[in-house]
């Protein structure tokens, strides 16, 4: 007999199905026993013998039976199975669960992070979670297909690699075949979606990982995913704006989220900083922060470069001139400020071609213009100090791949973490994703990071200088 999902029982009146899923809920009502049966569509009640009482919650069961109508006062409007009941005929169980570690009834909110995170498999069963998982699937497709729409390919770009200069630390990894070199993962594909462009596909996107080693916070991770894209030939930073801004409307709206304003209003950086004292902010009232709307807005006009904050590691050496990028090296200027970059005059004041997408008082997004040309990228890395051995170690490739007829090209990356906490309603990156760290950077359920044997330290050509436990 095929499988009927609860949800579809409704249709089946009469007949004897078979139904499969977790025993959601149990009720002994002396010789009967009562069980909601949950799928991934939602539940139905199963009426069985008392035998069934010896089910735990949360065993995987199939069950086979008969749907039969409830009488018309026994009918439950809130469940959409609410009008049926299946009549058990006959039971096995396929998956018997123990006691559980923790409840998944509830909203999870009360359990420890650690515990949580540890039995994430569980813990994801629990009904939002099961919600967050699938508005965050939802939206991938709905960006993706949009972007699909508009003649975006979709391509990948390699996770083991060199250091990107996003502005923080790399996480390495050793070569076991190249005793003493060490790939770097990526901070962002950046790179690769400009070389993209020189490569003629004009339009590219990627839902991406990054992984970068900064300090946690409830919206940041070591390990985050961005929606990714690039395109030749933009008119301006506007017109790059505009069509990110109406496949994220497209998005949004067939996901469900209610937005505020459209089009998404711009403020300039300074005017960003008078007015509400950060260049992210929150522009919904509170009612509106009631109903869930999300309030996007773009910050545009940052300055270039800022003075080395001495106390930042990863900045301290970027910048090795007391300069460093406040965005993206990889940004062209605003066009009235490309000269004084090429003739590094006026540093403090060049302004970049960057624009930022803020939700609800979070970045959700980051892009720009960028420097297309060898002369341009070069100036950059030597306003901040760079010699050019190093501007050749560190982007000669670039300059290479420039000085082969690279189209001029803008893109963006959206932080799909951070958009599916929005829109979900969530304030933490960490009920928008599956199996996330703990606040101290542990892996979910597996509990890494962890140590490796000596036979594999020995094989990786490495040895700690920690003292042995
Ligand atoms: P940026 O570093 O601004 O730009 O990243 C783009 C967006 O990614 C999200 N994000 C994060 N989300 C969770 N955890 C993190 N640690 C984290 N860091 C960033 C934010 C941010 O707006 N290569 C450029 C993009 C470009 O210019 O096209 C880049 O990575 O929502």
């Amino acid at each position: 007999m095929q499988r009927t999902l609860t949800l579809q029982t409704t249709q089946h009146i009469g007949e004897v199905v078979k139904l499969q899923g977790w025993v959601d809920t149990k009720r002994d009502h002396g010789k009967l026993t009562f069980i909601d049966l949950r799928d991934r569509t939602g539940t139905v009640q199963c009426v069985g013998y008392q035998k069934m009482g010896e089910l735990t919650p949360e065993s995987v069961i199939e069950v086979v039976g008969q749907v039969k109508e409830r009488p018309e006062n026994m009918i439950n409007a809130e469940s959409a199975t609410g009008a049926v009941e299946i009549d058990v005929r006959e039971y096995t169980v396929l998956g018997k669960a123990g006691s559980l570690p923790i409840p998944i009834d509830t909203d999870g909110s009360e359990i420890a992070e650690e515990m949580r995170l540890k039995y994430r498999y569980l813990d994801l069963r629990r009904e939002r979670m099961q919600k967050n998982v699938r508005v965050r699937s939802e939206l991938t497709r709905a960006l993706s297909e949009a972007l699909y729409e508009r003649e975006f390919v979709n391509i990948e770009t390699p996770m083991l690699t060199k250091s990107t200069k996003e502005g923080a630390r790399d996480f390495v990894v050793p070569a076991r075949l190249q005793p003493g070199l060490f790939y770097a993962l990526p901070q962002s594909p950046q790179q690769y979606k400009q070389l993209l462009m020189t490569a003629g596909f004009e339009r590219y996107f990627q839902v991406a990982r990054c992984i970068r080693d900064e300090d946690l916070r409830s919206d940041r991770g070591f390990e985050f995913t961005q929606l990714d894209l690039e395109m030749s030939f933009p008119e301006s930073r506007e017109s790059v704006m505009e069509l990110v801004e109406t496949v994220v409307k497209q998005a949004v709206t067939s996901v469900g989220g209610k937005m505020q304003q459209d089009p998404f209003p711009v403020v300039s950086y300074p005017e960003a900083l008078e007015k509400y004292g950060a260049d992210k902010f929150d522009l919904r009232t509170e009612q509106e922060k009631k109903n869930g709307v999300l309030a996007f807005a773009w910050v545009v006009d940052f300055p270039f470069f800022k003075k080395v904050d001495a106390k930042d590691v990863a900045e301290v050496r970027d910048g090795k001139s007391g300069w460093t990028f406040t965005h993206n090296p990889f940004s062209s200027p605003i066009p009235e400020h490309i000269e004084w970059l090429k003739n590094k005059e006026h540093i403090g004041e060049i302004i970049t071609a960057q624009y930022d997408l803020v939700c609800n008082g979070y970045e959700v997004g980051g892009g720009s213009i960028r420097a297309h040309s060898p002369e341009l990228l070069t100036a950059v890395f030597e306003i901040m100090g760079y010699s050019s051995e190093e501007i050749t170690e560190g982007v000669g490739h670039m300059l290479e791949a420039f000085g082969v007829g690279t189209p001029p090209h803008g893109g963006i990356a959206l932080g799909l973490d951070r958009l599916a906490m929005l829109l979900t309603g969530e304030t933490s990156l960490k009920e928008s994703i599956a199996f996330p760290m703990t606040g101290s950077g542990k892996t979910a359920v597996m509990q890494a990071p962890a140590p490796i044997s000596d036979e594999q330290l020995r094989e990786l050509h490495l040895a700690t200088q920690l003292p042995k436990k």
